[in-house]
């Protein structure tokens, strides 16, 4: 199959046209597409596509396993009621609830920066997000380059950064991100709590991304809290400056693909609720951190 790839900024991110991947796709294919996604620095967007739940699990599983694979771990517990009833590889994201009552997604999902499942020791890799219906304007989701974020600092802020680790926890989100706490019991055991160093090494290119995120790290290993909080603020201001940034307007059709292990991200939910956006995700298990 021929197709067009276009970067997206200077710095990262790579957007394909002239893809039917409904039609059917090989696993050369499928191999050259991670390719061209590891090449982009993680950020490639695939328009215009009509897959249905099959072929998304089947394209996403050439990136790796997934959450909800038979004999992987789900999802926590808390989004367990936004799995689709008959794919437990898929998480759905909308602001519609069905006639039954039932949320048809997570609503808010994201909305703030963060790195998906960085609270688990075995975080995501590449979240493939596909979207069904998008409001006319709004709804726009937002990278954050961590790779170029940590090549920005000086020689003496990366030396003082490499050694550290960092906790990611679920809960600092369960508390601080929504307005009504979202708290099963399962999630505050432990499972969903992890250590991980401060600046990651992506197997792949030998890239270094920093790894922190608002949403998830509770704080750096072995310093005292205030040490911690200056270290992190400096760093979440430092890493969302805007030629770090690529902000996607969606279009119904879009499969947008991106790597938590080098980029944070941000839902902006700026459109009002009789405006229905549904999305599907794959998100697959990545390596441990290191
Ligand atoms: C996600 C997420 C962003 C969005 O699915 O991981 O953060 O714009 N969603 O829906
Ligand atoms: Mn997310």
């Amino acid at each position: 199959m021929d197709y067009e790839i276009r970067p997206l900024t200077q710095g990262f991110g790579a957007e394909i046209f002239g893809l039917d991947l409904a039609s059917g796709f090989s696993d050369n294919l499928a191999q050259d597409l991670v390719g061209a996604w590891v090449d982009a620095g993680g950020l490639m967007v695939i328009h215009n596509q009509t897959l249905s739940s099959e072929q998304h699990i089947a394209l996403s599983r050439h990136f790796g396993p997934l959450f909800g694979d038979p004999n992987e771990s789900p999802l926590q517990d808390t989004v367990s009621r936004y799995i689709h009833p008959d794919h437990p590889e898929i998480y759905r994201v909308s602001n519609q609830v069905s006639t039954d009552g039932k949320p048809k997604g997570r609503k808010g999902a994201g909305t703030y920066w963060h790195s998906d499942v960085s609270f688990r020791d075995r975080p995501a890799q590449a979240s493939l997000l596909h979207a069904k219906t998008i409001p006319p304007v709004g709804g726009d989701t937002i990278f954050a380059d961590q790779a170029a974020a940590y090549e920005a600092l000086s020689d003496g802020m990366k030396a003082i950064l490499d050694p550290l680790y960092a906790w990611h926890d679920f809960e600092v989100a369960a508390r601080t991100q929504y307005a009504k706490p979202v708290i099963a019991e399962n999630d505050m055991d432990g499972a969903n709590r992890a250590r991980h160093p401060l600046v990651r090494t992506k197997p792949e290119n030998n890239s270094k991304s920093l790894f922190v995120n608002p949403g998830f790290t509770s704080h750096i290993d072995g310093l005292d809290a205030a040490e911690s909080q200056a270290i992190l603020d400096f760093l979440y201001q430092h890493s969302i400056q805007p030629q770090f940034l690529y902000r996607h307007r969606w279009n119904e059709g879009d499969l947008l693909i991106w790597d938590n292990r080098s980029l944070m991200h941000f839902a902006v939910m700026d459109y009002p609720d009789d405006e229905p956006r549904y999305m599907e995700r794959c998100t697959v298990i990545g390596e441990t951190p290191a």
